[in-house]
């Protein structure tokens, strides 16, 4: 057997490898092989712990304020382009009310890191989702915060959060960020989430502007330590109001190599098929699926807001209704051949 294929199989027997390992299995994507191998690999393992189900999330993005400034992002603090919104607290509540009636029992708080949405209005906003409704599984996604904050927001019944680490080289993170963002920070918090008791979610853009098979490789390492419960990637899309505006995208191909490395790394990893895979390529939702993810993100942001939280271009969906998003959703992952699935969808891991 191939040093190549060697490796794989050692990886697939122990779940893990070392940053040298990952190195040259992603330096040999396109290598037919090996490729089928990991795939099939990650297929089977999603199917053996969820077996057809794919878990929707209902995505709030509720405010497009950041006082951040990351190089890549569309809604960054300096592009003075864009139209600036905000939700309020009773919009939030009826976007959970018509996800509620769709079907959905997660909802997804996303925003920019708004200074305006202070531990006391987000406590109180979370609060009155897990009073409505206590069957449901609360997820923020609002950046950086101190720990007591993390605390607080756990307290009044947020489950799960989402914070991308975005790249685990901290070279690499300070070219795609300013000066004022840390690496150190952002891995602080991880750890605080962690260590509240949140089911917390880390993840990276796949093709950021500098990144290489090192950084990548990196990423594993860093995912297989930290062993979040979900891990969200998906490619990097240039933005036209950005620096990196002329940068090229990320690859398809490779995000869903990826998709698969962490669903054998990972195997109850809940694993998005992201909007932004989906942007790349018409079926790339489908195909994220088809390499090992379980779970579908659609948006539950009123109409007139969508076309404002753009962190890339060409962002679908923006046109479409939360009833709209879902039924096509429905035909993707049936052609994919799983079904969705509508209970909390909680993780499931450890089990293997
Ligand atoms: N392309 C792809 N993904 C992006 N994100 C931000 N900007 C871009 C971009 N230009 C991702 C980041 C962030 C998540 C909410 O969106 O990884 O964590
Ligand atoms: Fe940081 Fe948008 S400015 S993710």
């Amino acid at each position: 057997m191939s040093l190549l294929m060697e490796t794989a199989e050692k990886f697939i027997r122990d779940r893990k490898l070392d940053r040298s390992g990952y190195q040259l299995l992603l330096d040999h994507e396109q290598d037919p092989q090996l490729l089928s191998r990991i795939r099939e690999e990650a297929v089977a393992l999603r199917e053996k712990i969820y077996g057809h189900d794919v878990y929707i999330r209902g995505l709030i993005e509720f405010t497009n304020y950041c006082k951040n400034n990351c190089f890549y992002c569309g809604i960054r603090r300096d592009n003075r382009q864009l139209h600036r919104y905000r939700l309020t607290g009773e919009e939030i509540l009826s976007c959970c009310g018509q996800g509620y009636e769709l079907g959905f029992r997660t909802f997804v708080l996303q925003g920019g890191e708004d200074p305006y949405f202070d531990d006391d209005r987000m406590i109180q906003i979370v609060s009155e989702i897990r009073r409505s409704y206590p069957d449901c599984a609360i997820t923020l996604s609002l950046g950086e915060r101190t720990k007591e904050s993390y605390q607080r927001l756990f307290d009044a019944g947020a489950d799960r959060y989402l914070l991308r680490h975005e790249t685990a080289d901290a070279g690499h993170y300070q070219s795609l960020h300013p000066q004022v963002m840390s690496f150190e920070n952002r891995m602080r918090c991880l750890r605080d989430l962690k260590a509240i008791g949140y089911q917390v979610g880390a993840g990276m853009m796949v093709g950021s502007p500098g990144q290489t098979s090192l950084h990548l490789a990196e990423d594993l390492v860093f995912l297989q330590e930290l062993r979040p419960h979900m891990v969200g990637i998906g490619p990097f899309i240039p933005h036209h109001d950005t620096m990196y505006a002329g940068e090229p995208a990320g690859s398809v191909e490779t995000t869903l190599f990826l998709l698969s490395l962490i669903r054998i790394m990972l195997p109850g990893v809940l694993l998005p098929a992201t909007t932004a895979l989906g942007t790349l390529d018409p079926q790339g939702r489908e195909k994220g699926l088809m390499a090992g993810a379980n779970v579908i993100m659609p948006n539950l942001s009123p109409a007139e807001n969508r076309k404002d939280y753009v962190l890339y271009d060409n962002k679908i969906c923006i046109g479409e209704d939360p009833a709209c998003c879902l039924g096509c959703l429905e035909k993707r992952v049936s052609r994919a051949g799983c079904h969705l699935v509508t209970d909390r969808g909680d993780y499931k891991g450890g089990g293997l």
